[in-house]
């Protein structure tokens, strides 16, 4: 195999991370992963600064003490690694930290980094102090990730050429480089590529009185005319979520356009909710399912979680990251060691007698 190839720099290579017609090209930071709706909103509604950025106060005052630091030695910032649920904040994080690095950020993620030689391609590229962000890095092919190592550790790579008595070792030195790593799967991670971040931050669900600036923000960001109880409405029925949130507002808005006068009131957010059919608790439809199967299928538990995975057609660890711990912390599921249990609370929201229906499964 010779070097370019290896390299994966054939420019013409439409899998070429440095290739500016491959959508995933790293040297544009806002490139976005798919081109829609959903993702233009997003872009415009993404705090770029620490002010905008509401919540997750404890890991804020972390980063900006490392930041600070770092710009005090002149030194590069420590690999840091983000995770947590979707839609939380992780990747406007990684773009907020290069902002208050003062430096560039390089986009990647680990479902186009798909061998060395693209990895490799990234990083040869990467100038002194720049921010390199790869997203779903739990998704890294095995092989790439080892490349990573002696990158992370000694900003150096070791590109083995060719095999048997033609093999040759080529070792790249490169310049020094903070590593950005997002995941929503940490449990998909490996221990040698999590000891190698220096930072290791989980978000949290924001709470509703957070939910509630974000809101007010994103409506001023879009122009609306959002009355604090209407902001509340939504903020209590999005998952703990911003996404989830803004998501919400673009819907209500359309609703206030056309079914009102455009303003967003408690009673217009409120009908527009229960048009849109969300969840009074902010529920989503496999979160739903999750109860619905343990209550309904396993009289309230306590259930494996693998049995619960297969009932519901979802990995099981999906539904420990992801949706569990949204669960758990509303109250709706607890962990025991004997299996998962839905609460008091799970069967009144889906209006199930807890005495009953217990009562009815031991028939
Ligand atoms: N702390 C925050 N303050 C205000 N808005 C936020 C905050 N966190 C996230 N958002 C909003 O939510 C959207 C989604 O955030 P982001 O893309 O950073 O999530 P993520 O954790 O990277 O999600 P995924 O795991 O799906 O990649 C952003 O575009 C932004 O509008
Ligand atoms: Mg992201």
């Amino acid at each position: 195999m010779g070097f370019i190839e290896f390299m994966g720099l054939n420019p013409t290579n439409p899998m070429n991370p440095t290739n500016p017609t491959n959508p995933m090209n790293p040297t544009n930071s806002i490139t976005p992963l798919k081109e829609n709706e959903d993702t233009e909103y997003e872009n415009i509604l993404r705090p770029s600064s620490w002010r905008s950025f509401v919540g997750q106060e404890k890991l804020k005052k972390n980063l900006k003490v490392f930041i600070q630091a770092a710009k005090q030695r002149q030194e590069c910032l420590d690999h840091i690694l983000f995770f947590g649920p979707p839609g939380l904040g992780k990747t406007t994080l990684a773009h907020i930290v290069a902002k208050e690095m003062e430096t560039e950020i390089k986009v990647s993620s680990g479902t186009v980094l798909e061998r060395p030689g693209d990895l490799a391609g990234l990083l040869t590229n990467l100038e002194k102090g720049k921010v390199l962000f790869i997203d779903e890095i739990h998704r890294l092919p095995r092989i790439v990730e080892e490349y990573l190592y002696p990158a992370m550790e000694d900003y150096s790579l070791d590109i083995m050429l060719d095999k048997g008595v033609n093999a040759r070792c080529l070792k790249l030195h490169l310049s020094i480089f903070t590593l950005i790593g997002a995941t929503t799967r940490s449990g998909l991670l490996t221990s040698p590529l999590r000891s190698r971040f220096g930072v290791i931050s989980r978000l949290d669900y924001y709470l509703p009185s957070d939910l509630c600036k974000i809101i007010l923000n994103s409506g001023k960001v879009l122009n609306l005319t959002i009355e604090e109880e209407g902001a509340k409405e939504i903020a209590l029925r999005s998952r703990g979520t911003p996404r989830i949130a803004n998501r919400l507002l673009r819907r209500i808005r359309d609703y206030a356009e056309v079914e009102g006068d455009g303003r967003i009131t408690k009673k217009i957010a409120k009908r527009a909710l229960e048009m849109l059919e969300v969840d009074k608790a902010g529920l989503d439809e496999m979160d739903k399912r999750i109860l619905e199967a343990i209550i309904s299928k396993f009289k309230g538990g306590p259930v494996g979680i693998n049995t619960i995975a297969v009932a519901v057609g979802e990995e099981q660890e999906t539904l420990e990251e992801i949706y569990e711990p949204y669960l758990i912390q509303e109250g709706f599921l607890q962990r025991t060691p004997q299996g998962r249990i839905a609460t008091e609370k799970a069967y009144e929201h889906f209006g199930f007698s807890v005495l009953g229906s217990r009562q009815k499964n031991l028939i």
